[in-house]
């Protein structure tokens, strides 16, 4: 059951508006990472690794996103990702407007379309959402002719950003080379937007993908997104090339989906001796926030596989790639 926080009005046909053809291929949005080519993906992630030399080096701010005004609109709980887009925003030299559905008129009944309308009447180009509804950026790309969208997770459909900085990451353990590697995705994959987009990235680049957790928090056709599933988290683990845990991710959740929080910790939790089924020096991968103890033992987070941070890092480049991009795009359609 997907809820909102936030009410979009009109409400979404069918709920079922996740992208169109020509918005995918409008690069002032990037709305998921499903049905994009292996090219676009590797020039993304070859963009972002120039980000992050230029961040590593210690470069100074630039002026690239000079007057580009970027409207963080965040109508669901986040820490890393809002603050990963303002740093990146403000590294390159643009404005940044945050704005949160508590301190707003969205209080007052104001639907988000209608307040992003004004923003997008003050002339601000840029739209970071993130929304509780699947298909929210998708929605507003298509009713704001003026803005470029970019999505930082909709509901239970994607958050392209956060599968980008998972593939850079692992692209850097992986030496480059996607081809014959296999990623495990453990945990509540059925309400996790950032395993879809993993999957979908993963799998155009020619990785593999096997997905492991409570029965009830995998969905039924999961291998249709081109995944294995496996019965235990030890069959997964054996021989593969990395981890990717999740949370339980309760505020998407009908009652009774939720297993025992212990019985969850013994069977999926990704502990020491678990770590060492995988292939030697395989990351241990999280994109935050940790329910430490559950999805990750103390030990496993804070040792020497988790690449957490890393995976934090990547995203303030991943984050600098592409909001260059959208702005280049933005200016050839509109300047
Ligand atoms: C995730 C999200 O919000 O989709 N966090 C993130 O952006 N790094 C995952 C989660 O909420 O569990």
């Amino acid at each position: 059951m997907m809820t909102s926080t936030a009410s979009l009005s009109p409400s979404p046909a069918g709920a079922g508006i996740f992208s169109t053809p020509t918005l995918a291929s409008d690069p002032r949005h990037l709305l998921g990472l499903e049905g994009r080519t292996r090219e676009d993906l590797l020039a993304l992630l070859d963009a972002a690794a120039h980000e992050r030399d230029h961040l590593r080096a210690g470069g100074p701010d630039r002026s690239d996103l000079a007057g580009c005004v970027v409207m963080l609109a965040f109508i669901e709980d986040s820490t890393r990702t809002r603050t990963s887009f303002d740093i990146a925003a403000r590294r390159l030299g643009a404005q940044t407007i945050a704005f949160s559905a508590s301190a707003s008129s969205l209080n007052k009944g104001e639907s988000l379309l209608d307040t992003a309308r004004l923003f997008e009447a003050m002339g601000a180009q840029l739209l970071v959402v993130r929304h509780s509804v699947s298909g929210a950026a998708a929605y507003l790309a298509q009713r704001l002719p003026r803005m470029a969208v970019i999505n930082a997770g909709d509901g239970m459909h994607e958050h392209p950003t956060q599968g980008l900085l998972d593939l850079l990451t692992l692209r850097d353990h992986w030496k480059g080379q996607f081809e014959g590697r296999r990623l495990v995705i453990v945990g509540d994959i059925a309400h996790s937007r950032v395993a879809r987009s993993a999957i979908a990235g993963l799998t155009v680049l020619g990785a593999q993908v096997t997905v492991c957790g409570p029965e009830t928090l995998i969905p039924a056709d999961v291998e249709a997104l081109g995944c294995w599933r496996a019965t235990t988290l030890d069959e997964a683990l054996e021989g593969a090339d990395g981890v990717m845990a999740l949370r339980l991710q309760r505020e998407r959740m009908e009652k009774g989906l939720l297993p025992a929080l212990g019985e969850y910790a013994s069977r999926f939790g990704v502990t020491p001796a678990r770590v060492r089924l995988m292939k030697p020096g395989a990351p241990v991968m999280h994109p935050g926030p940790v329910t430490r103890g559950v999805d990750l033992p103390c030990e496993v987070a804070d040792g020497e596989s988790s690449v957490v941070l890393e995976q934090v890092a990547n995203g303030v480049a991943v984050r600098c790639a592409v909001l260059q991009r959208a702005w280049s795009a933005w200016k050839a359609v509109h300047r």
